[in-house]
């Protein structure tokens, strides 16, 4: 038996903003009742592009109508380049976890999200294909494109985990040797690639809180300590980011083209390309 979170039985039991709405402007469909899962997202947005009013339908398992409603909670009242940032992890939080099994449900909610914020656009979107690329489970209409988004997003090892995130394997298995090929490729990328392939999506605030933790830790202060310097993360304030040097490069006289060249120049190639950084002496 799963483990459910009081909120994912909360929601499953009592979900908000079931339902249509017959003005809408725009309606986005994914999954397939065939396939066992299917959600349809109604969003309504005003001349300020805010969301003002999100409801949904949706054919699946409790999990599914959970992240559906914590979903349309999380947009309702948000402007719509807000809500772009919102990842499936961003609803398993609000849901305050799901279990492995079940995080596909997570996935749908956001590609329901993803595909109207497309639609808005007026973007080209196909009818019942959720994701750009190549279909390589057909039991569940799953592409490699949304393979290996979840694989990076999630930071998924196993055929299991895309299973459990994205159903594909789950039937004839037929698959799976497609699988283990897009897991072997994506692990063999390198770091920098798919840190690049992540900047090319907004971040949500604490993902470039991570981004730029881990740019320091790994990146530049070994650089530095090769000279015997070091730094210290002193605040993030959006994309400004506020570090104190260290050591020899403390009172170093070209301390500011260290911080540009190589701690700015960094940061903008591994995290996102117009964060500025600031000292704090
Ligand atoms: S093709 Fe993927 S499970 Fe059947």
């Amino acid at each position: 038996m799963w483990d459910y979170t009081d909120k994912v039985k909360e929601l499953y039991t009592n979900p908000k903003n079931v339902g249509k709405i017959d003005d809408a402007d725009v309606v986005a469909e994914v999954g397939s009742i065939v396939c066992g899962d299917a959600l349809k997202l109604y969003l309504k947005i005003d001349d300020n592009d805010i969301i003002t009013d999100a409801k949904f339908e949706t054919f699946g398992c409790g999990s599914a109508i959970a992240s559906s409603s914590a979903l349309t909670e999380m947009i309702v009242g948000k402007n719509v380049k807000e809500v772009e940032k919102i990842t499936n992890q961003d609803i398993v939080k609000y849901l305050g976890g799901l279990p492995e099994e079940k995080m596909h449900c997570s996935v749908m909610g956001h590609e329901a999200l993803e595909k109207a914020l497309k639609q808005l656009k007026g973007e080209k979107v196909e009818d019942h294909v959720d994701e750009e690329g190549e279909i390589i489970c057909h039991c569940f209409g799953v592409t490699d494109d949304l393979i290996r988004r979840v694989i990076r997003e999630n930071n998924l090892k196993t055929v299991e985990d895309i299973t459990n995130y994205t159903k594909a394997g789950g039937a004839c298995g037929s698959c799976i040797p497609k699988l283990e090929d897009i897991l072997e490729e994506e692990a063999a990328k390198p770091a920098s690639d798919k840190k690049k392939e992540e900047t090319k999506k907004p971040l949500t605030n604490i993902r470039r809180m991570q981004l730029v933790e881990e740019t320091i830790t790994n990146v530049i202060r070994p650089i530095l300590q090769e000279d015997r310097g070091d730094i210290e993360l002193v605040d993030i304030d959006g994309k400004n980011v506020y570090v104190a040097l260290r050591g020899s490069c403390s009172n170093c006289m070209v301390s500011n083209v260290t911080l540009k060249n190589l701690v700015e120049a960094k940061l903008r190639e591994y995290v996102e390309n117009d964060i500025v950084v600031h000292e704090i002496k």
